[in-house]
């Protein structure tokens, strides 16, 4: 079982506008049966883990839920659920909740979807192994950050998807 932070991102490290806003990124264009492409990626993902905005976001953007998939936010607040939506909410340290994201997913990966810091709470923790970004041919300038913390990482894997530079990490775990 692996744990991957798989996103999309501006070339000077932002995956959304301070608006949350990722209409820069639909601007863009993607082979979706390219290098490093979105529909392999999700064949392998038994669980999806999110931060309340990137699940709000969802919730404003998608004309239904599209995730079979259990989904994990993380939040402090009462949020809504879709009809028919496997959601569950958590809150505190990743390590806590853990356990039971890795039991709803049997036999298959965990998506660390976003954001940033939550990303980095995984890897602060030691449970995060796999990073896959998207670099857009953009720069927004501000906004919300892809990394949060100093990772050390290795470098698996590069190509490029159109107007993307798709670079594949390993972190280094200390331990
Ligand atoms: N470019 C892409 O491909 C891509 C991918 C994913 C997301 N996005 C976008 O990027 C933006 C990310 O937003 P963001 O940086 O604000 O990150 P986020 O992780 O989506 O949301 C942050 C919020 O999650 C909650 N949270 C985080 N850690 C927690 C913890 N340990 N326990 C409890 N609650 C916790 C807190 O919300 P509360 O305390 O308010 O509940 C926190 O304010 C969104 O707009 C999203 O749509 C882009």
């Amino acid at each position: 079982m692996t744990t991957h932070f798989y996103t999309a991102s501006s070339l000077d490290g932002f995956i959304a506008t301070e608006e949350h806003s990722l209409q820069w990124l639909f601007e863009q264009d993607f082979d979706r049966d390219g290098p490093m492409a979105y529909p392999k990626f999700i064949e392998r993902i038994g669980a999806l883990v999110m931060g309340a905005s990137t699940y709000e976001w969802l919730l404003r953007n998608q004309e239904s839920w599209e995730y079979t998939q259990p989904t994990w936010v993380f939040t402090h607040r009462d949020l809504a659920v879709p009809e028919g939506a496997d959601v569950r909410f958590t809150s505190g340290k990743p390590r806590e909740a853990f356990d039971d994201i890795e039991t709803s997913a049997p036999g298959k990966d965990i998506w660390v979807m976003g954001g940033g810091d939550l990303a980095g709470q995984f890897a602060e923790a030691g449970l995060l192994d796999e990073i896959w970004v998207q670099f857009a041919s953009v720069t927004l300038g501000s906004g919300q950050p892809l990394f949060t913390r100093p990772l050390k990482l290795e470098l698996l894997e590069v190509a490029r998807n159109r107007d993307f530079v798709c670079a594949h990490h390993r972190v280094v775990k200390d331990h």
